[in-house]
């Protein structure tokens, strides 16, 4: 699947956002390595420190389907007026399960989007065991 598709069903996923507190919603949506995409969204509350990113809900969402190979990640926002990378916590989930060469898919505020990569937004992160990781 090209950028474009992910970003456009990233922003279908940001439809089903829970975001009533900033009115900000996200989605975000994953390439998986075996063709499919899993999506996720913004989910805040009350309490807010508790809300999560539409980033995290979809890997979140990727490892409890027993799913790990991310290809790549599209992130939407329809209701950004500026561009909108993934937050830092964001990033070093990310970097658990995505090496540095993934591509990041994320809006840039206008009606488009930027393209960066895990390695780009998330520098000298150690690599570890990811390979045996990901098996
Ligand atoms: N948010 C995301 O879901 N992803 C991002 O990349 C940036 C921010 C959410 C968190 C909160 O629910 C709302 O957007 C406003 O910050």
């Amino acid at each position: 699947m090209d950028a474009e598709k992910l970003m456009k069903e990233a922003g279908k996923a940001a439809e089903k956002a829970y975001a009533p507190y900033s009115r900000f919603r996200v989605g975000a949506a994953l390439q998986m390595g075996d063709g499919t995409v899993i999506s996720g969204v913004n989910v805040e509350n009350r309490s807010f420190g508790l809300s999560n990113c539409a980033e995290r809900s979809a890997i979140f969402t990727a490892i409890s389907q027993g799913k790990k190979d991310i290809r790549g990640i599209a992130i939407a926002g329809p209701d950004a007026w500026e561009p909108l990378p993934p937050c830092g916590a964001c990033r070093q989930v990310i970097s658990e399960f995505c090496p540095p060469e993934t591509p990041i898919y994320y809006d840039d505020g206008q009606g488009g989007f930027i393209t960066s990569s895990v390695g780009a937004l998330y520098p000298a992160n150690s690599l570890m065991d990811m390979a045996e990781k990901k098996a």
